[in-house]
């Protein structure tokens, strides 16, 4: 694991979009693997930039999401869809056929998450953005899911609920299931960029990094990836 050390949160962001920006550039029909929350956002902010200084574009770029909600329509303000299109998408060239969110629609739900996996199997990730809850999940991999799983539906974590209920007026209405990129899925990106800010990452951080491999902290098998960089602020890092 590469490890950058930065000040800011806005530094994390800075650091991150200019991997990015050189991968676009090197390879502007990169497949990139996309990330939600409140972490990516001045990334996403930072690409938008980038693109609108006519250093990159996105054309080309097909992109995948890690999760996605179960129980809100797409259409809902808090849904992973609709935060893609206002932080990142409407605000760049990305042509819609190349954008795969897992699709939550409930009627056919048991097909959902092997319809994904196909999809994604129709290409390697180039890079993934991943954000860490404090819980050390990736994506919505939750402690104690199997290594092993490959795109599924999961049932949410008290902790990521309630982490997650400043998006939503009160914690019945956060979801209580999800859908979700599996461990293998991430693990065969050829390059991983997780980014984390704020005290409440600090624990998960140091476990990602230093603690055993083990399902109970998702992130932690991160350290059998050929291919990672980790970029903290120091609140975050402040323990490793
Ligand atoms: P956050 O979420 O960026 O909103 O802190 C990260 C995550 O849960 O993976």
């Amino acid at each position: 694991m590469q490890i950058i050390k930065t000040k800011s949160y806005i530094e994390i962001c800075q650091k991150a979009s200019e991997i990015l920006v050189e991968q676009l550039k090197q390879k502007p029909k990169s497949v990139l693997g996309l990330a939600t929350g409140s972490t990516p956002i001045g990334l996403y902010q930072k690409l938008i930039e980038a693109y609108q200084q006519n250093d990159i574009s996105f054309k080309g770029v097909i992109s995948y999401n890690l999760d996605e909600y179960i129980g809100i329509d797409r259409n809902h303000p808090q849904s992973y869809y609709q935060y893609m299109y206002k932080n990142l998408f409407s605000k760049v060239d990305m042509k819609d056929e190349h954008i795969h969110i897992p699709n939550n629609d409930i009627s056919k739900i048991d097909q959902q998450a092997g319809a994904y996996n196909k999809d994604l199997k129709k290409h390697t990730i180039d890079i993934q953005i991943l954000g860490i809850g404090s819980n050390g999940h990736i994506g919505f991999n939750e402690p104690g899911t199997p290594f092993g799983n490959e795109t599924f539906i999961v049932e949410l974590d008290e902790q990521t609920r309630k982490d997650n209920m400043r998006f939503f007026n009160n914690i019945d209405e956060v979801p209580k299931y999800a859908i979700t990129m599996g461990i293998k899925n991430i693990m065969r990106s050829k390059q991983i960029i997780l980014m984390a800010s704020g005290k409440e990452k600090a624990n998960a951080i140091y476990k990602m990094v230093h603690g055993e491999v083990t399902e109970e902290m998702p992130a932690s098998i991160l350290q059998l990836h050929p291919n990672v960089v980790v970029i903290v602020d120091q609140q975050a890092g402040s323990k490793i």
